[in-house]
């Protein structure tokens, strides 16, 4: 069983369901509100945990109710969190408003895991006994900073979700073995719009690349090889929330147990495709026995 780490964030999504997001100053009536555990990371380690992977989540929650329920949904989920320490005060919170083509816009109040600036003894441990250690950027840079440097150290292979997009030292990039930005966040850090010149920009920092291109699929890039273009399966979006934490989460259990690249891709493309078309980001994820249907 590919064992993973994921040091991230955990969210209570507020989810408002609209015919469209509302412009600067303008109200909108939506239909429908949901509330629905997610976070970069807390998605990432319920993908998966659903995929085959044994996870253990490092990051914080409130002491508030969303604590109490996003703990509850990771223990459910089979997630060991005896490492997501609950913080004095707010759970984090992220405000999404999905659309009627299934895209979403998203405001992140980091509340509890914006305490998780540093990693103690029984972090670095559980980093250490990994096979891969997932991360994005909804923690303290400074402890993400620390998870990349302690996984490399010990031999773990490390994932980066550079979401939401910011500019990365080189003490965190050169840390990391695959970036996984979608083409919005791969242009940001490499200053290229098209995402094969971003991917051979950011080539320069790490030694693999997969730029998410939703619905169009994936690029995979990596030194010294021919960039591949792998397509997505065709389907219908209801709600595209969670699904690059899906793709990401799919892809380190199946990379874990040595696939191909291009087979890891299409598990974790076949995960995403089944994510969109349910909505709610932990709520769609599939299970390994889906994943292998499709
Ligand atoms: O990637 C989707 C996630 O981003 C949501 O679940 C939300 O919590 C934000 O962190």
């Amino acid at each position: 069983m590919t064992r993973i780490a994921v040091l991230g964030s955990t969210h209570m999504d507020l989810v408002a369901h609209a015919a469209r997001a509302p412009g600067s100053g303008e109200t909108v009536t939506g239909r429908e509100f949901r509330t629905i555990p997610g976070g970069k990371g807390a998605n990432q380690a319920v993908a998966a945990a659903r995929a085959g992977g044994e996870v253990t989540m490092i990051g914080a929650v409130g002491d508030d109710l969303y604590g109490a329920l996003l703990r509850d949904g990771l223990d459910h989920a089979g997630v060991d969190t005896d490492l997501l320490h609950t913080a004095e005060g707010p759970s984090g919170t992220a405000h999404i408003v999905v659309d009627d083509t299934g895209a979403n816009s998203i405001v992140v109040i980091p509340g509890a895991n914006g305490v998780v600036t540093a990693l103690g003894p029984g972090e670095i441990a559980a980093v250490a006994a990994a096979d891969l250690l997932l991360m994005q950027l909804e923690l303290p840079l400074s402890a993400v900073v620390e998870g990349a440097r302690a996984a490399r150290a010990q031999g773990v292979r490390t994932i980066l979700t550079p979401s939401p997009a910011r500019p990365l030292p080189d003490e965190l990039l050169d840390h990391i073995d695959l970036l996984v930005p979608n083409e919005h966040e791969a242009a940001e850090l490499s200053g290229q719009a098209e995402p094969h010149a971003a991917a051979q920009i950011l080539l320069r920092q790490v030694p693999e690349v997969i730029v998410t291109l939703g619905a169009k699929g994936c690029l995979y890039a990596a030194r010294g090889g021919e960039p591949v273009l792998f397509e997505a399966p065709a389907v219908k979006a209801v709600d595209t929330t969670g699904a690059g934490d899906t793709f990401v989460g799919t892809l380190a259990v199946a990379l874990g147990e040595g696939r191909p690249v291009a087979e890891s891709v299409a598990w974790a493309s076949a995960a995403a495709a089944l994510c969109v078309q349910k909505p709610g980001a932990s709520t769609s994820m599939p299970y390994r026995s889906e994943i292998e249907a499709v």
